[in-house]
């Protein structure tokens, strides 16, 4: 293995274990101090779109089929619909070929590294996958599973929590395979700019790797929507290549059990990744198309989402703005708070627990540990504000009372 300078480290990374699971470990034992108020996961709890039944109800019979792979041409044109008018593209995402539905964003990111490795064919005995550190800890389980040694960049405070791509060598680049990143990031709510996946796409087409562009924050945001990449490769000319969008309706839409999402972009490398899915993956089922192409025609829904969180965030702003100055991201629906004033991410959301009842996630299991013993996510916790805006209050409530007493 190949001795590599900061801010990346190298290796194989086996994903230990699950955050949560971390977490329940942690607590174990412990009793709260107070009622539980749980803080820790990302699953929307604001209401779902109120046409979900009628649409599900209308396409029941369509459980009985088999869905085919690359779905309906009205999910396909819906997708590319809503990608036109988000993201002003002018009909430049080709709908039978340019999308393909996912079984949830996750589902293809944690299989998209090892269809890369194939496909690019590349004839390297150690291919790379390059993934930000912290991240979404299934980006490591793609790594895995392509049997590619993960590459973590540093996303830290100090460089903007977003990896700095100067500092890649080619070597390294030639090497790789596939390249996950996130905007809005998770955990930080930081956007990537246009600027900056210009430049990640250069790279991606000079040293031939795909960019997998978890995209599945982008409608949760404060007042400007993200750009997304495929906007940023418009601009660019040239289509687009080496670039896969990944986004779904979890999120969008609070529709996180419906599974549902998709792919899109590079037109070859779907045309291939479908013929494969053809014979692995899971389809996604006919009447959660349905309901996608419904609700990727809503943006009303969409708007009052948006709306109910940003009254958190307004929330967040006047409860802790006076301990810890500006707490609200760009976007996303998490706080990402530096507590070192308090102790590391662990030793804070243990003594909450036991405290005061609120359960938060460690910063540091939602990173790796790097070389040195350092961990980018250590002084911080993540607070899910997912829940209703009282209970929302209630908790940073207590939580800003403990962290004036307790300082
Ligand atoms: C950054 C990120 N990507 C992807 C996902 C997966 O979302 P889904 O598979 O529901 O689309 C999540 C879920 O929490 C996430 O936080």
């Amino acid at each position: 293995m190949i001795a590599s300078p900061k801010p990346y480290q190298r290796g194989k990374c086996l994903p230990s274990s699950n955050p949560f699971q971390r977490l329940a470990d942690l607590l174990d034992g412990v009793t709260p101090g107070r009622d539980p108020i749980i803080m820790t996961i990302g699953e929307p709890q604001n209401a779902i779109p109120d046409f979900t039944a009628d649409v599900l109800a209308e396409n029941m019979g369509d459980f009985r089929r088999y869905p085919p792979i690359n779905g309906t041409p009205e999910f396909r044109q819906a997708v590319a619909s809503w990608l036109d008018r988000r993201y002003a593209l002018d009909g430049t995402v080709d709908a039978d070929h340019g999308v393909l539905p996912l079984n949830g964003s996750r589902e293809g990111l944690s299989f998209g590294a090892i269809a890369a490795r194939d496909q690019l064919d590349k004839g390297l005995d150690h291919p790379v996958v390059i993934l930000p550190n912290p991240f979404y800890q299934t980006y490591a389980a793609a790594a895995h599973v392509a049997d590619a040694e993960a590459v973590l960049l540093d996303a830290v405070a100090a460089n903007g929590f977003l990896p700095d791509l100067d500092s890649l060598d080619p070597d390294l680049l030639q090497g790789t395979v596939a390249f996950y990143i996130a905007s809005p990031t998770n955990p930080e709510g930081h956007v990537v700019d246009i600027a900056y996946w210009q430049r990640l796409i250069e790279l991606a087409r000079k040293h031939r790797f795909l960019i997998f562009a978890d995209e599945c924050y982008s409608e949760i945001y404060r007042e400007t929507p993200p750009p997304g990449i495929l906007e940023a490769a418009k601009a660019m000319g040239g289509g687009f290549s080496n670039i896969i969008v990944l986004n779904s309706l979890s999120k969008r839409s609070n529709l996180a059990g419906l599974r549902c999402g998709f792919a899109a972009g590079d037109p070859d490398f779907l045309r291939k990744w479908a013929k494969f899915r053809g014979l692995a993956a899971p389809q996604v089922p006919l009447p959660a198309q349905a309901l996608a192409v419904r609700a990727y025609q809503d943006e009303n829904h969409v708007a009052e989402n948006r709306r109910l969180y940003n009254e958190k965030f307004e929330a967040a702003e006047r409860i802790l703005g006076p301990i810890l100055g500006p707490v609200t991201p760009e976007a996303g629906f998490f706080l990402w708070l530096d507590v070192s004033r308090w102790g590391d991410g662990v030793s804070v959301a243990r003594a909450l627990w036991s405290d005061i009842g609120i359960k938060v996630l460690p910063g540091g299991y939602l990173a790796s540990d790097q070389a040195d013993g350092g961990n980018p996510g250590r002084n911080y916790i993540r607070i899910s504000l997912t829940a209703p805006l009282k209970q929302v209050e209630t908790a940073l409530d207590r939580l800003a009372n403990w962290m004036g007493e307790t300082a």
